[in-house]
């Protein structure tokens, strides 16, 4: 069964408090329900850490899955560590995000960690962590 990893960084737990005008009502488990059930042949690794080095330590531990999404959280805007760790992992990677970055304040329209990875998903909601998970599973065998 294909593994792929789907993290999720800093601040995420509270999403359906937080903003939700701006991050929508679902929580993060209900994100993660929607996954496991539209991927039910897939070995998913869902995740979430407000800790910088645990987030290292698990986009590591993505080395020998089939691919890895990962949503940053405010870590996007400025965490070098993780695009070196994503830079380190070969396999195919998804930033995504909730809300259209690009739409918002200055300061998130740059993404530090976008240069390693594969392909990025803004502003599609729940949406966009479905379509990761596809694009990464079109990926398997090239
Ligand atoms: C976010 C966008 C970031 O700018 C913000 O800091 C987040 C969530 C998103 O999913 O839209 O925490 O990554």
């Amino acid at each position: 069964m294909t593994r792929v990893f789907v993290l999720n960084g800093v601040n995420l737990g509270t999403l359906g408090q937080r903003r939700p005008e701006v991050y929508g009502n679902l929580t993060l488990n209900d994100i993660e329900s929607l996954l496991r059930e539209e991927f039910s042949g897939v070995d998913l690794e869902f995740r979430q850490t407000d800790h910088e080095g645990e987030m290292v330590g698990l986009i590591r531990e993505s080395a020998d899955s089939g691919g890895l999404i990962l949503n940053p959280g405010a870590w996007t805007h400025y965490s070098y560590a993780l695009h070196d760790a994503l830079e380190a992992v070969d396999v195919p990677k998804v930033e995504v995000h909730l809300s259209n970055v690009h739409a918002r304040e200055e300061w998130r329209r740059h993404s530090v960690v976008s240069p390693a990875v594969d392909a990025v998903v803004a502003g599609m909601g729940a949406h966009g962590y479905v379509a990761a998970v596809r694009y990464v599973l079109s990926r398997d065998d090239g």
